[in-house]
């Protein structure tokens, strides 16, 4: 008998078909995240689950759900999934990585260049016919040719990130917990300590996973340590910033600006950041290409199919549950 699946989000097609080639497949039809209470009565009864980076998998949800041996997530990032509870209960996480490193280095230089050069800005007061013409000093913004870009988390974005510098002749810097050998070696990057990343860069662009290690990461203090005329972008993940802390250093020009994908409270923003002009704020799109998403749904059916089978899935966060 065929086993069963249930899919939370409204995943591109080609992750359906593939797991309708294996399992009965029931899923959310609606273009919305599900409530916890409709996420449970979903998944009742099923083998595995195909989830998302909105979808809270707890030990709760898996004590519910025993029958549950896989939770395939729809992200590359799995702070919404309790990894250790799963391990515990031999059920297996999967995630989707390598896939979007390309996509969500591109937003992370389309924030840059947007937020340096103000295009967003000016953009608003073209179309709101409120431009009076060509002036020597207005729209300024700051250079990217020859600067420094820091990246916080040189893991496979962040080294993405930095590898698409190559046009702009920067110096790259990177902390972490440890040093990348292909960084060095093809941009001939230096693997520094935060705060001197921090206080030596032009760009600080976030690519660090969301953990205990990392919640608020960079708050008051790490601002404080920036150049005014830095600037951040994320496209990692929000609670990686103090967003209140952002608001103020934003507000008294303690930085340049920001480039934000990723919000503290998604799908909200701490009151304030929406009347700052010195950011661009876009709606965590980084892996949004109509390419990488199917292959996105593709990685996670594929990770579903094995897992289900018995098979060590590909991309497997928890391989101990094989030992
Ligand atoms: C998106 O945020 C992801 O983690 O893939
Ligand atoms: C600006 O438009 C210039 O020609 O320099």
């Amino acid at each position: 008998t065929m086993k069963n699946v249930y899919v939370t989000r409204c995943i591109p097609q080609v992750g359906i078909d593939l797991l309708s080639q294996h399992f009965h497949v029931r899923s959310n039809q609606q273009p919305r995240k599900l409530t916890r209470q409709e996420l449970l009565d979903g998944i009742k009864g099923v083998d595995g689950v195909l989830t998302s980076g909105t979808d809270k998998i707890d030990a709760e949800l898996m004590d519910l759900n025993p029958g549950i041996r896989c939770f395939s997530n729809y992200a590359v990032g799995f702070d919404n999934m309790d990894v250790a509870a799963a391990t515990q209960r031999r059920v297996l996480c999967t995630n989707t990585p390598d896939v979007l490193n390309d996509s969500t280095a591109e937003m992370a230089w389309a924030l840059l260049m947007a937020v340096a050069r103000r295009v967003v800005e000016s953009d608003r007061i073209m179309r709101t016919r409120q431009w009076t013409g060509w002036e020597p000093q207005e729209f300024l913004g700051g250079d990217i040719t020859g600067k420094t870009l820091g990246i916080i988390g040189a893991g496979r974005i962040g080294t993405s990130i930095a590898m698409k510098s190559r046009g702009f002749d920067m110096q790259i810097l990177y902390s972490g917990r440890r040093n990348n050998s292909e960084l060095d070696a093809k941009l001939n990057a230096r693997f520094v300590d935060m705060d001197t990343l921090l206080q030596s860069s032009d760009f600080v662009s976030l690519s660090v996973a969301l953990n205990a290690q990392t919640y608020h990461l960079i708050g008051a203090r790490e601002l404080a340590l920036m150049k005014p005329t830095a600037y951040l972008i994320n496209t990692a993940r929000g609670p990686v910033v103090d967003e209140a802390a952002l608001v103020q250093a934003l507000k008294s020009k303690q930085i340049a600006g920001a480039g934000l994908d990723v919000y503290e409270f998604e799908p909200d923003m701490v009151e304030g950041l929406e009347l700052l002009e010195n950011t661009v704020l876009t709606t965590h799109i980084g892996s949004a290409t109509y390419a990488t998403r199917n292959a996105m749904a593709v990685k996670a059916a594929t990770n579903l199919i094995a897992a289900l089978k018995g098979e060590m899935p590909p991309d497997c966060l928890n391989p101990q549950v094989f030992d």
